[in-house]
């Protein structure tokens, strides 16, 4: 197996994030020093980050969290901003499942299983994201949203086609599978709607729910396996996911103490 993707399914970090710590220089297998993160390695080999030994997760988890705004969706920020991994307490060394912008609300996910994080965020799976959208100068045109429908043109290209429904006025639902910087925002400035606020209510299977603002829920095994159905297969066309919701658990405020979550 490659080393990015053991060290990924080890919990260490998302594979492409393992490509850079071994490229560092910070990765040894049997005590010699590797840089090539195609490098073939088995459980047989021992491998260290850091000096430190790893190997295979003892089982990994998820957690589901309703980020607030404000908090960023890095492991760490140089700005000293609050960020979503503070959110979960506890030993395990979990990162973020893809992006947010820190104005951003809504479902993110933090994992320790590295292969499944890639798979959800990986463009080539295209796994389907929601987004429930609040715009500035409503009633959105019927024109707008068959321009988001059909793909808009941004400075890095063309976007696929979204899914789009209205809400209200002023309230769009849209479903995207790209992953792009800032996709959602720009999809709507370039059709002529600045973004009043943006809050993330599905990813692939899961829906956010009733999981409130700052509050997690570790997802049961049934959850994890929609999850890894839905980034199983590269895209070849339109999905419809069934649905879990994220808030059909008891929910947590990161300020609780740490108990095991019941969200089977
Ligand atoms: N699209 C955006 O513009 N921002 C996000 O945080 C997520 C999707």
């Amino acid at each position: 197996m490659r080393l990015a993707k053991y060290l990924a399914g080890c919990g260490v970090a998302s594979r492409r994030a393992c490509e850079q710590i071994i490229r560092s220089g910070a990765v040894t297998v049997d005590g010699a020093c590797v840089t090539d993160p195609a490098r073939d390695v088995d459980a047989s080999r021992r491998v260290e980050v850091d000096g430190r030994p790893i190997g295979p997760a003892r089982g990994t988890v998820v957690y589901a969290i309703n980020k607030p705004a404000g908090v960023v969706s890095t492991a760490s920020d140089p700005q000293g901003r609050p960020t979503v991994v503070a959110l979960v307490p506890g030993e395990r060394r979990l990162y973020p499942v893809g992006r947010l912008d820190a104005g951003t609300t809504g479902l993110i996910l933090l994992t320790d299983d590295g292969e499944l994080a890639h798979r959800l965020t990986h463009p080539r799976f295209g796994v389907e994201k929601t987004y429930r959208v609040r715009v500035q100068r409503g009633p959105v045109p019927e024109r707008a949203l068959r321009q988001l429908r059909d793909g808009v043109e941004l400075d890095d290209g063309l976007t696929a086609p979204a899914r789009v429904r209205r809400v209200s006025a002023d309230t769009l639902e849209l479903t995207i599978h790209e992953g792009r910087k800032r996709q959602v925002r720009r999809m709507c400035e370039a059709v002529g709607h600045r973004v009043l606020a943006l809050e993330r209510v599905r990813l692939g299977p899961l829906e956010l729910g009733d999981l409130r603002p700052g509050a997690y829920r570790q997802l049961n095994a049934a959850e994890v396996s929609l999850l890894r159905a839905a980034g199983s297969a590269p895209r070849t066309g339109v999905s419809r996911p069934a649905a879990a919701r994220a808030g059909s658990g008891p929910g947590r405020r990161a300020a609780d103490a740490p108990r095991r979550a019941s969200g089977s």
